[in-house]
């Protein structure tokens, strides 16, 4: 059973983890228990109680509420920030019931309310236990006869074990150099990331793990989860300097506000969370797993190899071009071209014609559907790249409607990359943006489509708006998926992709929509396989997309470009038409290569056998989901020669069973593998893809 209540405790089990709350003698529902999954109650330690008092430290400040509200004497992060009609500051969360839902996935909500403004808070948990994750939202309405103002409402708060320092594992980076992974011990005070740009950002990623210190890939005690947001989002790692730690994510509060009208829901969105005794891999292996079995739109799709035009062609798109690098990639073996910015009416470069999504009448005067029937005969799927939220000055959308984009009346309209931000948060806005694209989805053959996002905000104004314009900042991400969901449901067989100039939209709140990421504009292979890394610790290779373009063409070999790519989706950028025949003709072996692979990295797990940010020697291997398969890259980058490269160690076999490595003749059984390992020769920017197989 995944939910039990044992007198006033809740119990949820994962396949190997526990969390449990239960309410203490003031009605408060606090935290209780988190990490390896209890047989018995007894295990449990004592639901913590706020007794005593003291002037400047009242326990109540250390009470490990499930969801705090502001008030009293506590001045921890609270998840809940409430001014009611009178301007009382201050909310007290009494338990009112609790309620399991009839669901697919074991589902517990339990209701609070504030007794005196009526404010109800539902708190859901749904337990995900072949993920060991568990997922929290909750829904705040407002059940009184007057507003009550919102000016936080995050989605939970997490408490590993009181215990001394955690290290507290982040993302960070920019465009053109994201995912970059960080470990820092926290010290008292509260360590913040955010994003307060509108998309997820480059910057940072609602992602954390925590750990003792002591934590590696493979051993040692993880705390772990992240937000499914897209928009401005806000985690506190806090560590309190009272021995107890807490981590509290959600909606970002800068510049937030909610006007809760009488009778009103708040919804946050999901946040998801898990423990490993295992170490970050087994971690990421759990989020890797939620994202297939319970985000993605189509978790059974294997990815196609594709083409995408943009690096090759730029804006300087036409039916001829594209063709020419159609017939050249279909000889590659390419199953999906995509034609990237360029196409649309009025686009010569990035100064004009977003807004526009009609074919230009000059690149192609027959529109795309001739384009479409070549690729179609040359035996591969169409794609297309489209940047629905944005508008140039330059476009007749623009002309038509300058009031849609997000500015102030007395501000100039600043633009990024020459272009402002259509207001998704207005319905008229949402409602055009689905009429176009489900008319080009609904016109043309397209199976694919890159969905970007090419700027951050500025002027985030929404005059005339109906409620406070603040409100944008949810509003806007909720009209984007209002949209990506209508289009989905409309055109279920057409796969997205979630780019913003590269990995500035990467979370788990875009992957109910989207398939895949694109992780970075930054395609130089070194520089990804870092990237790679950091991106692994919560997404799966599946929604990795990864094109071999012509970076590093002529420095790094053409199987190190393509090994690199392999890791993840495979995808082929570069200038085909400058390709000589025998690039061409390995990069189709290449593409061969992955078609037969591709299962085992697309659905197996994933290993991060050696850190490219720590070795010039990086590995990282995927085994199947029967375990009878895997595979095994590894690179050297640049180490002074001689250089001697320990051996490898291969993860995740059964170490009775025999695996034969490729290149190695003698067979030996998983336990030889994983501790003794595979002894590696490469040279500088080299690399190897071996395959590893179980013998019966
Ligand atoms: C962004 C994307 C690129 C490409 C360009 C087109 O930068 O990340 O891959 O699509 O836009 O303008």
């Amino acid at each position: 059973m995944s939910i039990e209540q044992i007198g006033s405790s809740w119990l949820l089990h994962t396949q190997n983890t526990t969390y449990a709350f239960g309410l203490n003698s003031l009605g408060l529902l606090v935290h209780q228990y988190w990490g390896p999954r209890i047989a018995s109650p007894s295990a449990l330690p004592t639901i913590p109680e706020s007794e005593g008092w003291a002037s400047f430290n009242h326990p109540e400040h250390l009470l490990p509420e499930e969801y705090p509200a502001w008030a009293g004497m506590k001045f921890v992060e609270p998840c809940l920030k409430v001014t009611a009609a009178d301007q009382v500051r201050d909310t007290v969360l009494v338990f009112q019931g609790s309620q399991e839902e009839a669901a697919e996935l074991p589902h517990v909500v339990l209701t609070l309310q504030d007794p005196v403004y009526a404010l109800r808070v539902r708190l859901h948990y749904r337990v995900h236990a072949q993920s060991d994750i568990i997922e929290r939202w909750a829904e705040l309405i407002n059940d009184s006869a007057a507003p009550l103002r919102l000016e936080r409402a995050f989605s939970a708060q997490w408490h590993p074990p009181a215990g001394p320092a955690y290290r507290f594992s982040h993302l960070y980076g920019r465009w053109n150099d994201e995912f970059h992974l960080v470990r820092e011990t926290l010290t008292p005070g509260v360590k913040v990331i955010e994003s307060r740009r509108l998309t997820t950002s480059h910057h940072h990623n609602p992602w954390f793990a925590l750990d003792g210190g002591d934590a590696s890939e493979t051993q040692g005690e993880v705390w772990f989860g992240a937000l499914g947001w897209s928009g401005n989002w806000k985690l506190c790692a806090e560590d309190t300097g009272f021995c107890t730690t807490r981590l509290s994510l959600g909606v970002n509060d800068f510049d937030f506000a909610w006007d809760l009208q009488p009778g009103e829901t708040f919804t946050t969105p999901p946040a998801y969370a898990g423990y490993t005794q295992n170490g970050f891999g087994a971690a990421s292996r759990s989020l890797h797993h939620l994202i297939r079995s319970r985000l993605i739109p189509h978790p059974r799709a294997l990815h196609p190899v594709l083409y995408n035009s943009w690096e090759a062609t730029l804006f300087d798109v036409d039916a001829p071009s594209q063709i020419r690098l159609a017939q050249l990639a279909a000889q590659m073996g390419v199953e999906l071209f995509v034609m990237d910015d360029g196409w649309f009416k009025g686009r010569r470069d990035d100064r004009a014609g977003l807004g526009d999504w009609t074919p230009d009448p000059l690149k192609f005067p027959h529109g795309l559907n001739p384009l479409i029937q070549q690729v179609t005969a040359l035996g591969m799927r169409f794609g297309l790249w489209v940047e629905p939220e944005m508008v140039n000055p330059d476009s007749d959308l623009y002309r038509a409607h300058p009031d849609w984009v997000l500015h102030f009346p007395t501000r100039q309209r600043r633009t990024g990359r020459n272009q402002l931000i259509l207001n998704l948060a207005r319905p008229d806005v949402q409602a055009h943006l689905i009429q176009i694209l489900d008319d080009l989805l609904s016109q043309h053959d397209i199976s694919f489509i890159k969905w970007d996002m090419n700027r951050a905000v500025s002027e985030p104004g929404w005059p005339g708006a109906p409620r406070d314009p603040r409100e944008m900042w949810v509003r806007y991400t909720h009209g984007l998926y209002h949209i990506l969901e209508t289009l989905r449901s409309r055109h279920p067989q057409v796969t997205f992709q979630s780019c913003s100039g590269g990995g500035g939209r990467a979370d788990l709140g875009v992957l109910r929509y989207a398939d895949q990421i694109w992780v970075s504009d930054n395609t130089e292979a070194a520089a990804r396989l870092r990237i790679q890394e950091g991106f692994s610790q919560l997404f799966p290779a599946q929604v990795m997309e990864a094109w071999v373009t012509d970076a590093n063409r002529g420095q790094i070999p053409l199987s190190f470009r393509f090994h690199v790519s392999m890791c993840g989706s495979l995808g082929v950028g570069g200038n085909l038409t400058q390709w000589s025949p025998q690039e061409r003709a390995e990069a189709a072996h290449w593409i061969e290569v992955y078609k037969d692979i591709r299962p085992i990295i697309q659905f197996g797990s994933q290993f991060r056998l050696r850190s490219p940010s720590q070795s010039a020697c990086s590995a990282v291997q995927y085994l199947s989901e029967d375990g009878a398969a895997g595979v095994l890259f590894a690179f050297r980058t640049h180490l002074p020669d001689p250089a001697a490269l320990p051996p490898l160690r291969l993860q995740g076999l059964d170490p009775q069973a025999l695996y034969a490595v490729e290149g190695v003749p003698e067979p030996h059984n998983g336990a030889y593998w994983m501790h003794t390992g595979l002894p590696l020769m490469l040279g500088n920017f080299e690399s190897a893809l071996l395959r590893i197989t179980r013998l019966p």
